[in-house]
Order: structure tokens, then C-alpha cells, then sequence
């Protein structure tokens, strides 16, 4: 069994940042489960037609996800994002994703000693037995102006207060679902980062998982 940080959080808390740099940190491979939905969302023609994403998802291939891990500039807006927490809420469609994650935490690519995943459910459903689990969220309205400054950044307009409904929406219909549902893990160690830009907030991710990450790589390995 690899070694596998499990990030989760709400959307737009900045889980994906920190598990990307936690990655680096360690040398770990890096798996954006949000991604997976998103690329769903992306391949359907209404996020309601529940068959049509069982389809997209069942026909996700590998060379897709790991093309959409590098950069896909198609699944980042906000619409997919609301389209993929829409998709994500299908038991099929969740079923179909299931085994590609457990074989990257299982057999982490490039043969790296870990993985490091980001999502809704990752040390709930997908890795309970996952070495450190971090739960991250914000205050909603933090979470806004964070992307609306992204957003700014990068030459967009956005109206800020649609921003923070999207949110809203996106993070009730993530909790309120029935199957693998928004949630902290009971052994997940919580960070909010209201209050801390990203390297305070990556600084207190990794006083966190250090020393479980530490103590899984001094360990024998089993098997
Ligand atoms: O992390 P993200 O914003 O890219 O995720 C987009 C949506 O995908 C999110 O609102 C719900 C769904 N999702 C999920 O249900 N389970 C995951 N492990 C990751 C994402």
C-alpha cells in the first residue's frame, strides 16, 4: 500500500493548491478527483440526463484524465464546476470513477512513494485508510473574493456575489447528497484558511500531515 494524503474540502477552499504543493513537497503524485467530475460534466449535453453521464463516465479514459490533470482550461468555469457537482451527484456516475482512483492511490504513477488526491470524498469513501486526511474550507464569502481576485487576474469579469451563490449551491448540493457525500473524515485534521494566504495555509497543511507522512516512510513495507 502506497502512501496516500487524502485532501477534501469544500469548493473554492484551496484544496487543489494545497495538495498540489504538498506533492511537490514530498515528491508524491498528484490526482485532481474534482477533475474526473468536471471532465464528465464537460462530455454531457445536460448534466440532468443522468444515462448520458453514466456514458461520459464510463467511456473516461486514462490519456483524457491525465491530459485534463495537465491543463484544461475547458473544465475550470464556475458552470462546469456547478455541472460536475450536478454529475457527481449520480451513484453510476460515482461507481464509474471509483476504481481509477483507487488504483493511482494504490499504484501511484511516474512510481512514486505516495499520492496526494483532492476532493469531496476522498478520505471517506475512496482511501479510509488513507495515511493523513486534511479537511480544508474557508468562510463562503472568502472563498468568493479569492476567485473573483483569481478571476481579475487573469483579465475576467466576474460579479462577486454570483460567485459566492454558486458557492453556496455547489457546496449544499455536495453535502446534502445521499451517496459519498461533502463530509469531514472522523480522523481528518481540519484547516481553515479564512485567515491564511497560501503559504501560511500550506505551512499549516504540512505541520499537520509531516508527521503521519514521516512515520509511514519510516515504516517497513508490508506485503
Ligand atoms: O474540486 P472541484 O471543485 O473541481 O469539484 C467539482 C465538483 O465535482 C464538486 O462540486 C463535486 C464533485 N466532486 C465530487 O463529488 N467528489 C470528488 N471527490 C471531487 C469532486
Amino acid at each position: 500500500m502506497s502512501i496516500v494524503i487524502a485532501v477534501d474540502g469544500t469548493a473554492a477552499s484551496g484544496k487543489g493548491t494545497l495538495a498540489k504543493k504538498l506533492a511537490e513537497h514530498f515528491g508524491f503524485a498528484h490526482l485532481d478527483s474534482g477533475s474526473l467530475y468536471r471532465l464528465v460534466a464537460l462530455n454531457v449535453a445536460h448534466a440532468d440526463d443522468e444515462a448520458d453521464a453514466a456514458r461520459a463516465a464510463q467511456s473516461l479514459s486514462a490519456a483524457t484524465i491525465e491530459a485534463a490533470q495537465r491543463d484544461d482550461a475547458r473544465i475550470r468555469s464556475a458552470e462546469i464546476g456547478c455541472a460536475a457537482s450536478v454529475v457527481a451527484v449520480y451513484p453510476c456516475v460515482r461507481e464509474a470513477l471509483l476504481q481509477f482512483q483507487r488504483d493511482f492511490a494504490a499504484r501511484p504513477p511516474g512510481g512514486a512513494e505516495g499520492a496526494v488526491i483532492d476532493g469531496r470524498d476522498i478520505g471517506t469513501v475512496i482511501c479510509p485508510n488513507a495515511t493523513a486526511k486534511l479537511f480544508v474550507d474557508a468562510a463562503p464569502e472568502m472563498r468568493a473574493h479569492r476567485r473573483w481576485l483569481e478571476l481579475k487576474g487573469r483579465g475576467e469579469t466576474a460579479d462577486e456575489a454570483k460567485l459566492l451563490a454558486e458557492i453556496v449551491e455547489r457546496d449544499r448540493r455536495d453535502r446534502e447528497r445521499p451517496l459519498s457525500p461533502l463530509e469531514p473524515a472522523p480522523d481528518a485534521l481540519l484547516l481553515d484558511t479564512t485567515h491564511l494566504d497560501i503559504d501560511a495555509a500550506f505551512a499549516a497543511a504540512l505541520a499537520l500531515v509531516q508527521p503521519k507522512v514521516e512515520e509511514a516512510l519510516k515504516a517497513p513495507p508490508q506485503g
